[in-house]
Protein backbone atom coordinates (compact mmCIF):
# COMPACT_ATOMS: atom_id res chain seq x y z
CA UNK A 1 0.00 0.00 0.00
CA UNK A 2 2.68 2.81 0.93
CA UNK A 3 3.95 2.03 -2.98
CA UNK A 4 0.73 4.11 -3.53
CA UNK A 5 1.24 7.16 -1.45
CA UNK A 6 3.07 10.28 -3.06
CA UNK A 7 4.18 13.16 -0.83
CA UNK A 8 4.33 16.59 -2.09
CA UNK A 9 7.06 18.12 -0.96
CA UNK A 10 5.50 21.87 -1.39
CA UNK A 11 8.96 23.21 0.38
CA UNK A 12 11.21 25.80 -0.06
CA UNK A 13 14.87 24.67 0.86
CA UNK A 14 16.44 21.35 0.05
CA UNK A 15 17.03 20.96 4.06
CA UNK A 16 13.30 21.49 4.47
CA UNK A 17 13.07 18.58 1.39
CA UNK A 18 15.48 16.89 2.70
CA UNK A 19 14.17 16.39 6.34
CA UNK A 20 11.21 15.21 5.10
CA UNK A 21 12.32 12.46 2.90
CA UNK A 22 14.75 11.12 5.84
CA UNK A 23 11.19 11.47 8.28
CA UNK A 24 8.97 9.82 5.58
CA UNK A 25 11.21 7.45 2.95
CA UNK A 26 10.00 4.37 5.23
CA UNK A 27 6.52 4.73 4.36
CA UNK A 28 5.56 6.16 1.48
CA UNK A 29 6.53 5.41 -2.46
CA UNK A 30 7.79 8.59 -4.13
CA UNK A 31 8.13 12.10 -3.65
CA UNK A 32 6.50 14.78 -6.15
CA UNK A 33 8.62 17.81 -6.18
CA UNK A 34 6.42 20.73 -8.27
CA UNK A 35 7.21 23.89 -9.30
CA UNK A 36 7.67 25.32 -5.91
CA UNK A 37 11.04 23.08 -5.01
CA UNK A 38 12.46 22.94 -8.16
CA UNK A 39 12.38 26.58 -8.80
CA UNK A 40 13.60 27.53 -4.96
CA UNK A 41 16.13 24.65 -5.56
CA UNK A 42 17.17 23.45 -9.12
CA UNK A 43 17.21 19.96 -10.77
CA UNK A 44 20.10 18.98 -8.18
CA UNK A 45 16.98 18.48 -5.86
CA UNK A 46 15.92 15.40 -7.76
CA UNK A 47 19.55 13.35 -7.93
CA UNK A 48 19.84 14.64 -4.25
CA UNK A 49 16.24 12.42 -3.86
CA UNK A 50 17.09 9.65 -5.44
CA UNK A 51 20.48 9.19 -3.75
CA UNK A 52 18.95 9.04 -0.60
CA UNK A 53 16.64 6.21 -1.86
CA UNK A 54 13.71 7.33 -3.03
CA UNK A 55 11.59 7.39 -6.30
CA UNK A 56 10.34 11.11 -7.44
CA UNK A 57 7.47 12.76 -9.77
CA UNK A 58 8.26 15.31 -11.07
CA UNK A 59 5.78 17.80 -11.27
CA UNK A 60 6.33 20.68 -14.08
CA UNK A 61 2.93 20.44 -15.96
CA UNK A 62 4.90 20.94 -19.76
CA UNK A 63 3.05 22.65 -21.79
CA UNK A 64 4.27 23.93 -25.05
CA UNK A 65 5.48 23.68 -28.60
CA UNK A 66 5.96 19.55 -29.63
CA UNK A 67 10.11 20.28 -29.78
CA UNK A 68 10.38 22.38 -26.81
CA UNK A 69 8.54 20.25 -24.60
CA UNK A 70 10.10 17.03 -26.48
CA UNK A 71 13.56 18.59 -25.44
CA UNK A 72 12.38 19.51 -21.97
CA UNK A 73 11.22 15.79 -21.75
CA UNK A 74 14.90 14.32 -22.50
CA UNK A 75 16.35 16.10 -19.98
CA UNK A 76 13.88 15.18 -17.39
CA UNK A 77 14.93 11.40 -18.30
CA UNK A 78 18.68 12.27 -17.42
CA UNK A 79 17.45 13.64 -14.26
CA UNK A 80 15.95 10.70 -12.85
CA UNK A 81 12.40 11.05 -11.73
CA UNK A 82 10.18 8.04 -11.97
CA UNK A 83 7.08 10.14 -13.90
CA UNK A 84 6.17 13.22 -14.83
CA UNK A 85 3.50 15.01 -16.81
CA UNK A 86 2.04 17.54 -19.30
CA UNK A 87 -0.87 19.32 -19.93
CA UNK A 88 -3.17 17.29 -22.23
CA UNK A 89 -4.62 20.52 -23.22
CA UNK A 90 -0.73 21.24 -24.88
CA UNK A 91 -2.49 18.75 -27.90
CA UNK A 92 -1.68 15.05 -29.00
CA UNK A 93 1.16 16.33 -30.67
CA UNK A 94 3.14 17.68 -27.92
CA UNK A 95 2.08 14.65 -25.75
CA UNK A 96 3.35 12.29 -29.09
CA UNK A 97 6.69 13.91 -29.08
CA UNK A 98 7.22 14.29 -24.98
CA UNK A 99 6.10 10.32 -25.33
CA UNK A 100 8.82 9.19 -28.34
CA UNK A 101 11.67 12.10 -26.85
CA UNK A 102 11.17 10.10 -22.85
CA UNK A 103 11.18 6.62 -24.82
CA UNK A 104 14.42 7.08 -27.20
CA UNK A 105 16.24 8.63 -24.12
CA UNK A 106 15.44 6.54 -21.47
CA UNK A 107 16.17 3.41 -24.04
CA UNK A 108 19.51 5.31 -25.38
CA UNK A 109 20.64 5.36 -21.71
CA UNK A 110 19.45 1.83 -21.12
CA UNK A 111 16.65 1.99 -18.28
CA UNK A 112 12.99 2.37 -18.13
CA UNK A 113 11.35 5.67 -19.61
CA UNK A 114 9.43 7.55 -16.68
CA UNK A 115 5.94 7.24 -16.23
CA UNK A 116 4.01 10.29 -18.40
CA UNK A 117 1.00 11.40 -16.80
CA UNK A 118 -1.48 14.04 -18.56
CA UNK A 119 -3.04 17.04 -16.60
CA UNK A 120 -6.26 16.97 -17.66
CA UNK A 121 -8.28 20.14 -16.39
CA UNK A 122 -6.81 21.19 -13.55
CA UNK A 123 -9.17 20.62 -10.56
CA UNK A 124 -8.89 24.38 -9.28
CA UNK A 125 -10.78 25.07 -12.05
CA UNK A 126 -14.90 25.61 -11.98
CA UNK A 127 -17.32 24.19 -14.79
CA UNK A 128 -18.16 28.57 -15.20
CA UNK A 129 -14.40 29.21 -15.69
CA UNK A 130 -13.96 26.63 -18.24
CA UNK A 131 -16.41 27.76 -20.84
CA UNK A 132 -16.12 31.26 -19.80
CA UNK A 133 -12.51 32.16 -19.72
CA UNK A 134 -10.75 28.82 -22.04
CA UNK A 135 -14.16 28.92 -23.97
CA UNK A 136 -14.43 24.92 -23.87
CA UNK A 137 -17.80 24.29 -25.09
CA UNK A 138 -17.91 20.12 -23.55
CA UNK A 139 -19.16 20.02 -20.03
CA UNK A 140 -16.50 19.79 -17.45
CA UNK A 141 -16.90 15.71 -17.47
CA UNK A 142 -17.09 15.51 -21.55
CA UNK A 143 -13.89 17.54 -21.16
CA UNK A 144 -11.79 15.69 -18.59
CA UNK A 145 -12.86 12.69 -20.59
CA UNK A 146 -12.04 13.97 -24.26
CA UNK A 147 -8.66 14.42 -22.69
CA UNK A 148 -7.60 11.52 -20.51
CA UNK A 149 -8.54 9.72 -23.96
CA UNK A 150 -6.32 11.97 -26.02
CA UNK A 151 -3.49 11.43 -23.32
CA UNK A 152 -4.12 7.07 -23.61
CA UNK A 153 -4.45 8.10 -27.50
CA UNK A 154 -0.72 10.03 -27.34
CA UNK A 155 0.84 7.21 -25.70
CA UNK A 156 0.88 8.53 -21.69
CA UNK A 157 0.97 6.45 -19.18
CA UNK A 158 -2.23 7.96 -17.06
CA UNK A 159 -3.72 11.38 -16.07
CA UNK A 160 -4.08 13.38 -12.88
CA UNK A 161 -7.40 13.48 -11.49
CA UNK A 162 -9.76 13.89 -8.69
CA UNK A 163 -11.32 11.13 -7.19
CA UNK A 164 -14.62 11.85 -8.59
CA UNK A 165 -13.23 11.76 -11.62
CA UNK A 166 -12.34 8.36 -11.76
CA UNK A 167 -15.16 6.59 -12.88
CA UNK A 168 -15.35 8.07 -16.08
CA UNK A 169 -11.76 7.81 -16.68
CA UNK A 170 -11.93 4.26 -16.18
CA UNK A 171 -15.19 3.79 -18.14
CA UNK A 172 -13.01 5.55 -20.72
CA UNK A 173 -9.54 4.50 -20.54
CA UNK A 174 -10.08 0.83 -18.77
CA UNK A 175 -8.23 -0.51 -15.78
CA UNK A 176 -4.46 -0.34 -17.45
CA UNK A 177 -4.57 3.54 -17.11
CA UNK A 178 -2.85 5.33 -14.57
CA UNK A 179 -4.99 7.81 -12.18
CA UNK A 180 -2.83 9.83 -9.76
CA UNK A 181 -4.96 11.05 -7.58
CA UNK A 182 -4.53 14.66 -5.41
CA UNK A 183 -6.60 16.18 -2.67
CA UNK A 184 -6.55 13.55 -0.32
CA UNK A 185 -7.21 13.84 3.54
CA UNK A 186 -7.68 11.29 5.96
CA UNK A 187 -10.27 11.22 8.67
CA UNK A 188 -7.97 12.80 11.23
CA UNK A 189 -6.06 15.71 9.24
CA UNK A 190 -7.73 19.62 8.11
CA UNK A 191 -8.61 20.34 5.18
CA UNK A 192 -6.46 22.91 4.37
CA UNK A 193 -7.78 24.82 1.15
CA UNK A 194 -9.06 21.94 -0.91
CA UNK A 195 -12.20 21.71 -0.80
CA UNK A 196 -12.94 18.95 -2.97
CA UNK A 197 -11.28 16.56 -0.82
CA UNK A 198 -11.92 12.70 -0.38
CA UNK A 199 -10.78 9.99 1.77
CA UNK A 200 -7.09 7.92 1.29
CA UNK A 201 -9.83 4.87 1.46
CA UNK A 202 -12.42 6.35 -0.55
CA UNK A 203 -9.94 7.28 -3.29
CA UNK A 204 -8.32 3.50 -3.19
CA UNK A 205 -12.10 2.19 -3.70
CA UNK A 206 -12.63 4.68 -6.65
CA UNK A 207 -9.76 3.15 -8.14
CA UNK A 208 -6.75 5.44 -7.52
CA UNK A 209 -3.78 3.90 -8.28
CA UNK A 210 -1.50 6.70 -6.38
CA UNK A 211 -2.48 9.07 -3.73
CA UNK A 212 -1.00 12.53 -3.65
CA UNK A 213 -0.51 13.95 -0.52
CA UNK A 214 0.67 17.07 0.93
CA UNK A 215 0.25 19.23 4.37
CA UNK A 216 -1.63 15.98 6.54
CA UNK A 217 2.13 14.48 6.14
CA UNK A 218 4.70 17.54 5.52
CA UNK A 219 2.88 19.88 8.07
CA UNK A 220 2.84 17.32 11.08
CA UNK A 221 4.56 17.80 13.95
CA UNK A 222 5.38 14.36 13.88
CA UNK A 223 5.99 13.54 9.79
CA UNK A 224 6.77 9.68 10.58
CA UNK A 225 4.14 9.23 12.87
CA UNK A 226 1.23 11.05 10.59
CA UNK A 227 2.61 8.28 7.66
CA UNK A 228 2.07 5.65 10.48
CA UNK A 229 -1.47 6.80 11.39
CA UNK A 230 -2.59 7.25 7.62
CA UNK A 231 -0.83 3.86 6.26
CA UNK A 232 -3.36 2.25 9.64
CA UNK A 233 -6.38 4.16 8.43
CA UNK A 234 -6.14 2.93 4.98
CA UNK A 235 -5.05 -0.63 6.20
CA UNK A 236 -7.80 -0.82 9.00
CA UNK A 237 -10.54 0.26 6.02
CA UNK A 238 -9.45 -1.97 3.36
CA UNK A 239 -9.26 -4.98 5.92
O1 LIG B 1 -1.04 19.59 0.81
P1 LIG B 1 -1.94 18.88 -0.16
O2 LIG B 1 -2.22 17.44 0.19
O3 LIG B 1 -3.20 19.68 -0.42
O4 LIG B 1 -1.08 18.87 -1.51
C1 LIG B 1 -1.62 18.38 -2.73
C2 LIG B 1 -0.58 18.46 -3.80
O5 LIG B 1 -1.18 18.02 -5.02
C3 LIG B 1 -0.03 19.86 -4.06
O6 LIG B 1 1.34 19.70 -4.45
C4 LIG B 1 -0.85 20.37 -5.22
O7 LIG B 1 -0.13 21.27 -6.02
C5 LIG B 1 -1.11 19.07 -5.98
N1 LIG B 1 -2.30 19.11 -6.82
C6 LIG B 1 -3.58 19.36 -6.33
N2 LIG B 1 -4.64 19.37 -7.19
C7 LIG B 1 -4.44 19.13 -8.49
C8 LIG B 1 -3.17 18.87 -8.98
C9 LIG B 1 -2.10 18.86 -8.10
O8 LIG B 1 -3.77 19.57 -5.13
N3 LIG B 1 -5.47 19.10 -9.30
Amino acid sequence: MREKIIVALDVDTENEAMRLVESLANYTGAFKVGLQLYNNTGPGIIKKIVDAGAKVFLDLKFHDIPNTAARAAEAVVGLGSFMFNVHASGGINMMKAVVQASHARAEKAGFLPPLLIGVTVLTSMSEQELHDEVGASRSMQEQVVHLASLCQKAGLDGVVASAREIPWIRRACGESFLIVTPGIRPAWAATDDQTRIVTPKDALSAGADYLVIGRPLTAAADPGDAARRLLAEIEEESA
